[in-house]
């Protein structure tokens, strides 16, 4: 029988659901290249506090999520890794259990140091949809090999791509945008964020889209407009130019995403001075108001470590932030989009501009009361509105 070959494979999970620590299975590397079904991911659920085996498979296009109790489970995965998959993985928190079937199907296991500290949650949650479904960027962009497989190096980006593509899903969702969106990325990088949001716009949600990155790097242009002609991606170019030096008017959606330090309130900027119908950013190192009040004296006993004084800052500059758009009547919402196991640049500043007057009096007594309970003087995004 098929199933007693990987009896090594299926004594190690059963130790692992009984040690409580069974992180996931992945079967991997396909027998062939034309084979619709690219990986398939299986995580430990209950249903009805019955300890099922939830089996997500990826196929090039979509993927399905199919629910077995344990001994179907084992059986279906011996004949996987028999007919379509040579690797499996079984991820627990003791160690990794590799599972290699060669051409004359003999199977070798062998056990290496675990790659998870933490258990996922075990629910029934269905799996988010993934929003990346056709991906030749990706391959460009080096975020999946040939086969289509995500490179596990790469993993926590994509994650933060597909999270990404949700949270802007909602938001387009429930604004009223005009029939060509113009949207402007600054601080565009490798464009990872921005091909994505491009190809999901217009490919699976069927609007017309044109996206321009923007960015100081010239190679990370050339680069980026390479694999934007080798996409057919028509609408997305990208500029070598600063943010300061962008002069367009029309901004219907305004991106900056970990755009360094002040670049963030150039783009918030740009984004007002166009009215915006959305902006949204991350922002990333703020130096501004923490080199302002470097060297005076801080009431607050929480200032005097290092790494709370940072974070206190990164949450003044950002409060400032959303104050100064909803001075501006946007909505504003701040929240972390990754979770902060990947990084810390996590935090999420979104303004969706509103019919509805704010009481921009109100606001800009609460923006004078930060500044003076922290001893800043001035917010670089102030003097941006003011000067204009
Ligand atoms: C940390 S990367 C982020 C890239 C991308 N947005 C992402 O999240 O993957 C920041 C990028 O912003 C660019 N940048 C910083 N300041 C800029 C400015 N004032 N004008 C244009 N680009 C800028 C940098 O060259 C860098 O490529």
């Amino acid at each position: 029988m098929s199933i007693e070959k990987f009896n090594d494979l299926f004594t190690e999970l059963n130790q692992s659901i009984e040690r409580d620590d069974f992180v996931k299975i992945t079967l991997s590397k396909p027998l062939s290249k034309r084979n619709e079904l690219t990986n398939v991911y299986i995580r430990l659920i209950y249903i009805k506090e019955e300890a099922q085996l939830s089996f997500t498979y990826r196929y090039k296009t979509n993927d399905q999520v199919k629910n077995y109790a344990f001994s179907e489970a084992k059986q279906l995965i011996a004949d996987l890794l028999l007919a379509s998959f040579r690797f499996a993985t079984l991820f627990t928190l003791e160690k990794d259990v590799q599972v290699f079937v060669s051409k004359k199907k003999v199977v070798t296991t062998k056990n290496q140091y675990p790659s998870f500290k933490n258990k996922p949650p075990e629910t029934h949650n269905k799996p988010k949809e993934r929003k990346i479904t056709n991906s030749e960027f990706l391959k460009h962009l080096g975020i999946s090999d040939k086969e289509g497989n995500i490179i596990h190096k790469m993993a926590d980006k994509y994650r933060q791509i597909n999270k990404y593509l949700e949270i802007i899903d909602d938001l387009v969702s429930s604004s009223k945008l005009s029939n060509t969106i113009h949207i402007v990325d600054m601080g565009s990088g490798k464009g990872y964020l921005t091909f994505a949001l491009y190809d999901f716009l217009t490919n699976q949600k069927g609007f017309d889209v044109e996206i321009t990155g923007i960015e100081l790097r010239q190679k990370l242009v050339d680069y980026c407009n390479d694999i934007a002609k080798k996409c057919d991606f028509e609408k997305l170019k990208f500029e070598c130019k600063s943010i300061e030096d962008y002069t367009e008017k029309r901004i219907d959606i305004l991106i900056a995403l970990h755009a360094c330090d002040t670049a963030t309130d150039d783009a918030i900027f740009k984004g007002l001075s166009s009215k915006s119908d959305i902006i949204i950013t991350a922002p990333c190192c703020h130096k501004q108001i923490r080199q302002q009040v470097k060297g005076t004296a801080q009431e607050s006993p929480i200032l005097k470590y290092g790494i709370f004084k940072e974070r206190q800052f990164e949450m003044v500059t950002d409060t400032m932030r959303a104050l100064l758009l909803e001075k501006e009547n946007y909505q504003t919402k701040i929240f972390e989009f990754v979770s902060n196991e990947h990084t810390r640049k996590n935090v999420m500043l979104v303004g969706k501009k509103s019919s509805k007057k704010n009481d921009s009096k109100l606001i800009g007594q609460k923006i004078e009361q930060l500044k003076s309970d922290f001893g800043v003087t001035e917010h670089y995004l102030e003097k941006l509105i003011k000067e204009a």
